[in-house]
């Protein structure tokens, strides 16, 4: 599918003199609304698990979800820049095959596709950036692995975790992603990691040294709740639906909808 008219280079959004907005979104409507927007990058993150399905662990997106919500949102935006999260199912599976996956998610009109770090991310990376798909690491609190981190934990506390981080962040970027999302890290460690970089991080939770932040657009818009520290709302959608249903279940209770001129 290809209907992208203005679609900036990836090369032309990440670079490390700019600051760099990326916001998840999950359907059409909300990407039609995102692409008359400035954001840099749309997410299909695989926090559609939790915020959309209402699954409470992300391992449990299906590949199939994943594609269908990448190819409403590549529909809805085609002029922005859409990076699509493998999710657990299409690499840390043992029967997986994520390249076939990665570049189904090209298919679907993802430009890029991003992957959390474990244990086998690297072959994985090499052979994607090798078979030029884009590729965006994510390192710190990667929740596909939260088990193995001790839970929904600040990263890099201390001297040895932190310097593992910078680690896998140096080998990320040795293998050729193109930036990489830290998430929930101490800022310094953050700046650290930023400063030891040619490539951009992304930071959600990571404070303010990294060259870009991403939020889960139903977290900024208060749509859904998430009470963690590094959540700013920049709006209140939820008030603001149940104001709207509201007032319509009252129109109709009163019979003042439909009027005449919405009837034919
Ligand atoms: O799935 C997601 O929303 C993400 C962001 C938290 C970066 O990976």
């Amino acid at each position: 599918m290809s209907m992208k008219k203005n679609k900036p280079k990836i090369e032309q959004v990440i670079s490390r003199e700019k600051r760099i907005s990326m916001v998840t979104c999950y359907d059409y409507s909300f990407a039609c609304a995102l692409a008359q927007t400035n954001v840099d990058i749309i997410l299909v993150g695989d926090s559609l698990a939790n915020v959309s399905l209402g699954l409470s662990d992300t391992k449990e997106v299906t590949i199939e979800e994943m594609l269908n919500h990448t190819q409403a949102v590549s529909k809805g935006a085609p002029d922005k820049l859409v990076i699509a999260d493998i999710p657990y199912l299409g690499c840390q599976k043992k029967s997986s095959k994520p390249l076939e996956v990665a570049k189904k998610f090209i298919q679907a009109g993802a430009d890029g596709v991003k992957i959390e770090w474990f244990r086998g991310c690297k072959k994985i990376v090499k052979d994607l950036v090798k078979n030029n798909i884009w590729v965006m690491g994510h390192i710190g609190l990667t929740p596909q692995t939260v088990h193995l981190l001790g839970g929904y934990k600040v990263q890099g506390k201390d001297r040895e975790s932190a310097n593992n981080l910078i680690k896998q962040a140096e080998q990320l970027q040795d293998l050729g992603v193109f930036s990489i999302v830290l998430e929930c890290i101490k800022k310094d460690i953050a700046k650290e990691i930023t400063d030891s970089l040619d490539i951009p991080t992304i930071g959600i939770g990571a404070g303010k040294y990294c060259k870009g932040q991403v939020l889960v657009l139903y977290d900024l818009l208060g749509l859904y709740p998430n009470n963690m520290k590094f959540v700013r709302t920049f709006f209140d959608l939820s008030r603001q639906v149940k104001k709207a249903i509201n007032s319509f279940d009252q129109a109709i209770k009163k019979g003042t909808f439909p009027s005449d001129q919405e009837s034919f």
